[in-house]
């Protein structure tokens, strides 16, 4: 008799109904242990990438003579996404303060990201002639961060402010470097 006569074995026909079900089972199952881990290691991602003002307490306005520019380190919180360190260094802003009112301008070179320089200008207690200068391409901007010279795609990115009890504090961002839009990182 030749193969293709014989009558199918109906246990044949069981087994492969078996297996496909526990092949479909075990896929589901999958699927329904699957989902909360990808929502489990994804969600901090998703918190960390959240906007919203950031506001960190600097110097005593009081600190800050006028006409004047100073440096001030950033220290806050750091969170990546699993983990959330405190008293971090997470960054520098130069403080002008002008006309009554304090101005932030990121310390980061929107070039490649050196560490921008202030330069006084001539008359102590003026901001004539002062600058903000780059080491590393020579990249200069004037006091209201605008980009006078040098390979730097856009000006200094400016920060909020504002003072509370005493304290300039500041709403502290990164942007991407070497673009000529200001655009935060994530
Ligand atoms: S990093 Fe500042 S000019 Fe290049």
């Amino acid at each position: 008799m030749a193969d293709d006569d014989r009558p199918e074995d109906p246990g044949v026909g069981r087994r492969g109904l078996v297996s496909w079900l526990a092949c479909g089972g075990a896929a589901a199952l999958g699927v329904a242990l699957g989902a909360p881990a990808v929502v489990f290691v994804t969600s901090p991602l998703r918190d960390a990438k959240t906007g919203g003002a950031r506001w960190i307490k600097t110097i005593p306005e009081s600190a800050l003579a006028a006409n004047a520019a100073r440096k001030v380190t950033i220290v806050g919180e750091e969170r990546d996404a699993w983990t959330v360190r405190k008293d971090v260094e997470l960054g520098s802003v130069w403080l002008v303060r002008r006309q009554g009112a304090v101005v932030a301008f990121s310390a980061v070179c929107p070039h490649l990201g050196c560490a921008v320089a202030h330069e006084a200008g001539p008359s102590p207690g003026s901001l004539d002639g002062a600058r903000f200068a780059c080491p590393c391409h020579t990249s200069a901007f004037d006091m209201d961060g605008k980009r006078r010279e040098g390979p730097a795609p856009r000006g200094l990115d400016e920060l909020a402010t504002k003072i509370e009890g005493g304290f300039v504090w500041v709403d502290f961002r990164r942007f991407r470097i070497g673009v000529t839009e200001k655009a935060e990182l994530g």
